[in-house]
């Protein structure tokens, strides 16, 4: 009898890997939910704390349970100092990505107690690990440019001290409120490369630092998380709104990707673009020369996309198209924008990992072996 041919699919296009009740993407409405919330309610009504906390538990906190969520997570804000110090020493010289995980891993081997897996201590280790993330990225974004460390500032909200470690100046209410959106849009996001990285790493028993460590690594490509600046590098390049059009047809004539377009889920308008492109319309009588033009390109680069690609290929913008924009806005070097996407997506990591752990499967797909077989050993003096 012969052999079916095994079914491939390439990238797990496609393919459930398991029940989850945290995060829905409707591809096909352009719908997101978060514990059943939507992300227009959350991004308008509440605060990243807030999120992280009905990511982590599943529902939205009382007042009493938020309070005491939020003064954990700011009791968490500082740095061990040999992690404060690894920055330091290398910040300079090494791509930020890179040092925001080398930083992350170095938290797990600076907690003295690891091997408890249980829910609780793995809670306990989220708060901690989102609350230093974002230090960790205060850090890295200072010492890079040789600038003194600003320690994190314990009265903050966690969107204003991730501003304020960042340019060492107090932010304005309307700058820390759109970078609390900023957070809250970047919080999870299903089973996308970096999490699923992260699940397969916990799906082993390697403990949560393990998981969210791989998560980071995964993120830093251009084809997930590195798409916002690559896609603000593009409208650099363009530099005059006038050249958009032609620049984007010639991409497309060559073959090459818009960065901040396509979705592997969403056939539609992603839905964080949308509060995105809304929020940065608004932005503009506030806006210096620099923002202004990159806004026009990125409007008119939208545009036409969209006419180009959108309803007859299903390549819509996502949500790194117009984070660019809005991060040269907050003051945020185009460096960091990875890193503070990896803040932001801390507890979308550990909430994942935290749930996958309670129902653990170790993942191990298959491939199909294309190669040779009982080949003959020749001794290595014998080989041509
Ligand atoms: N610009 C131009 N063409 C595109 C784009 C794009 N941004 N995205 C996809 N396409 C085209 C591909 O060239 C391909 O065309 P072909 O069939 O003629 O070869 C077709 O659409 C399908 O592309 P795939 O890569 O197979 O589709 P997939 O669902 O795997 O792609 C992905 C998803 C990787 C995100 C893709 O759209 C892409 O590379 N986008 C640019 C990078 C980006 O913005 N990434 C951020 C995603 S959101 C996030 O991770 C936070």
């Amino acid at each position: 009898m012969e052999q079916e041919e095994p079914k491939i699919s390439e990238g797990l296009k496609g393919v459930y890997i398991t029940k989850s009740s945290i995060c829905k993407v409707d591809g096909e409405k352009g719908k997101l939910y978060f514990r059943g919330y939507s992300i227009e309610s959350l991004a308008k009504n509440s605060t990243y704390e807030e999120v992280c906390y009905l990511l982590l538990y599943g529902k939205l906190p009382t007042r009493s349970e938020l309070d005491d969520f939020t003064y954990k997570l700011r009791e968490e804000r500082d740095l061990p100092k040999e992690t404060l110090r690894l920055i330091k020493k290398l910040a300079e010289k090494t791509d930020p990505n890179d040092l925001t995980r080398t930083a992350i891993s170095s938290l797990s081997v600076l907690d003295k107690e690891t091997t408890d897996n249980s829910k609780e201590a793995n809670i306990q280790r989220s708060i901690k690990l989102i609350s230093k993330t974002a230090s960790i990225v205060g850090a890295i974004s200072r010492y890079r440019t040789r600038k003194r460390y600003v320690k994190p500032d314990m009265n903050m909200t966690h969107a204003q001290n991730i501003l304020y470690m960042i340019s060492g100046k107090r932010p304005l209410d309307k700058a820390s409120k759109l970078m609390d959106t900023m957070l809250i849009l970047h919080a999870e996001h299903s089973t996308n490369a970096s999490t699923f990285a992260t699940l397969v790493t916990a799906s082993t028993l390697a403990g949560i630092y393990s998981a969210v460590t791989a998560g980071v690594s995964a993120l830093k490509g251009p084809l997930h998380g590195g798409a916002d600046e690559a896609a603000l590098e593009m409208m650099k390049e363009i530099g005059d709104p006038n050249n958009t059009e032609k620049f984007i047809e010639d991409e497309l004539s060559k073959k090459e990707r818009v960065m901040g377009f396509g979705h592997r889920v969403y056939k539609t308008y992603d839905p964080r673009a949308r509060i995105l492109k809304e929020y940065l319309e608004n932005l503009q009588n506030d806006s210096n020369d620099e923002v202004k033009k990159l806004t026009q390109i990125a409007m008119r680069a939208e545009k036409l996309m969209v006419e180009k690609l959108g309803a007859s290929h299903g390549i819509w913008p996502n949500v790194d198209f117009f984070a660019g924009p809005i991060y040269t806005w907050l003051g945020i070097p185009h460096e960091i924008f990875d890193p503070i996407f990896a803040a932001s997506r801390m507890v979308g990591w550990c909430a994942h990992t935290i749930e996958y752990l309670d129902n653990n499967v170790l993942f191990r797909p298959l491939e199909e072996y294309i190669g040779k077989e009982d080949l003959e050993y020749i001794p290595i003096n014998n080989r041509v």
